[in-house]
């Protein structure tokens, strides 16, 4: 069992709130109110974080601004998991000599996943000298000290010396919606599929406790929020360096029988670690939302194995079968890679039985990335782009077909929504399996949970009237 979690101290932390009042009081004497535009690239994990180094900002004195140009600071939280990510980084970064050019005194911080990449840093360090400080994900907590040495010291600052990471309790955190949270209830990875740069840049599993995660979820939802979605990179291992005797389904119980109007989500799920049990937990209670997002990344064995997946194809699909043994309505998502390196057409034909087997409402497609330092970016890999560019539009061409059938199912039924926000002169909306809805109605109603009537359709929403 792993006990080497760190905690970080409450002197730490109050250390750090300290230097947010610096900063606060820094800005004070320069006489007025400094702005900053916090971009974030990948997953809900860093949507999590941004939310985290906005709170800090706030804390700081700082007022948020939704663009570059201008702003005293711009903090950019990256992502590492496919090459295209990186390339949009860099090159959105290159892009911001231009901007410091026309407001010298801007301040420039680079964080998140790919700063856990020591040859990133290094590019960083060494050709891009307009960015003034770098943290990785275990440095986020600092990241007021950095600011105030950058700002106080003109210096450049690099916080990324590699550590198993840690777990930072009630960092201050300013939320992008006020309808849809997000918790992080687990950091970490200790999977290491082979293709994926994610254990290593965010180190190893480590659970929150759970009464820190009860307390959070409460406040969030006294504070109205109606859509709370539990995250972590594999929630089934939550728990496990813990030694409470407790698992995910346990928490997820514990949270769903809380008092209030909600749907409870989560992602994401390993589905080596998915357990019958999570079924059966999803079904007893009416507050967790029917749907499961179960990637499967390979519908063969071989390459399966090859990922370091640890599940087989019938393994998989037997606990979809559970699933909607249990929960008939069931609203199943997933990831999949194309062209992983070897994979045959034949191993590529098998995905596409796989997705036609289960029928996905909605499917995230993947061309396999090279990720330096993973197994798989190792392995020969002889099929080329434009062959692989080819299995990726069929695979599409069947997944457009297949939710626009799912989506097509909708058709002329009800179902509970809680609507979300507007596009145009519409009303969005989210059913309980997270598919989105969009019908006329009064913004009055944004906020609040209504009965939507489907009556049309296209390969990503559904439309219809409220009830
Ligand atoms: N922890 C989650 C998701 C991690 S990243 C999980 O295990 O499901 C999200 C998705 O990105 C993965 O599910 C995978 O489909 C894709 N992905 C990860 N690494 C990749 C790579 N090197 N190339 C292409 N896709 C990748
Ligand atoms: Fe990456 Fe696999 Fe961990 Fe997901 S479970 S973050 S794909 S190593
Ligand atoms: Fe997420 Fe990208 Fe990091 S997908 S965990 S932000 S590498």
């Amino acid at each position: 069992m792993n006990h080497t979690t760190t905690v970080i101290a409450q002197e730490d932390l109050t250390a750090q709130a300290a230097y947010c009042a610096k900063i606060r009081d820094y800005w004070t004497q320069e006489g007025r109110t400094p702005t900053a535009f916090v971009d974030t690239y990948g997953c809900q994990q860093n949507e999590a974080d941004s939310e985290r180094i906005r709170g800090m900002l706030v804390s700081a004195g700082y007022a948020l601004c939704d663009g570059e140009e201008g702003a005293d600071l711009i903090v950019i939280n990256t992502c590492a998991i496919r090459e295209h990510a990186e390339q949009r980084v860099f090159g959105n970064v290159g892009a911001l000599t231009h901007t410091k050019r026309r407001h010298p005194a801007q301040k420039i911080f680079l964080c998140g996943c790919m700063m856990g990449q020591p040859h990133v840093v290094e590019r960083i360090r060494k050709s891009y000298r307009h960015v003034d400080g770098v943290f990785s994900t275990h440095h986020l907590w600092q990241f007021p000290s950095l600011l105030y040495t950058v700002l106080t010291q003109g210096k450049r600052v690099f916080s990324t010396q590699d550590e198993a990471g840690n777990i930072a309790e009630g960092l201050p955190v300013c939320r992008t919606s006020p309808l849809k949270a997000w918790v992080s209830i687990m950091y970490g990875c200790n999977n290491f599929c082979s293709y994926c740069i994610v254990p290593y840049v965010r180190g190893r599993e480590r659970s929150r406790r759970p009464e820190d995660i009860l307390q959070e979820v409460k406040a969030l939802i006294r504070q109205g929020y109606k859509d709370i979605t539990l995250l972590g990179q594999n929630v089934n291992s939550y728990g496990k360096d813990l030694e409470l005797g407790m698992d995910f389904s346990d928490l997820l119980a514990q949270i769903a029988s809380l008092d209030g109007d909600f749907w409870l989500r989560f992602m994401t799920s390993h589905p080596k670690d998915a357990s019958r049990k999570l079924f059966d937990t999803m079904a007893r209670y009416p507050k967790i939302a029917k749907q499961f997002h179960l990637p499967f990344q390979s519908g063969n064995n071989r390459v399966l194995q090859a990922m370091n997946r640890h599940y087989t194809v019938e393994e998989y699909l037997s606990l979809i079968a559970y699933g909607r043994e249990k929960m008939p309505d069931i609203v199943f998502t997933s990831d999949v890679i194309v062209g992983f390196p070897g994979e045959t057409e034949a191993e590529f034909q098998d995905t596409l039985r796989l997705i036609e087997k289960v029928g996905y409402d909605a499917l995230f497609t993947f061309i396999f990335s090279p990720r330096q330092g993973t197994p798989a970016a190792e392995m020969p890999d002889p099929v080329s782009k434009e062959e692989k560019g080819r299995w990726f539009d069929a695979l599409l061409q069947v997944q457009n077909r297949i939710s626009e059938e799912k989506h097509r199912s909708y058709i002329g039924k009800d179902y509970r929504v809680l609507i979300d926000g507007t596009d145009g002169d519409l009303l969005t909306a989210r059913t309980e399996g997270g598919r989105l809805v969009r019908l006329p109605g009064s913004q009055d109603l944004i906020g609040q949970f209504a009965t939507a009537h489907i009556t049309g359709c296209t390969t990503w929403s559904l439309s219809g009237h409220l009830v």
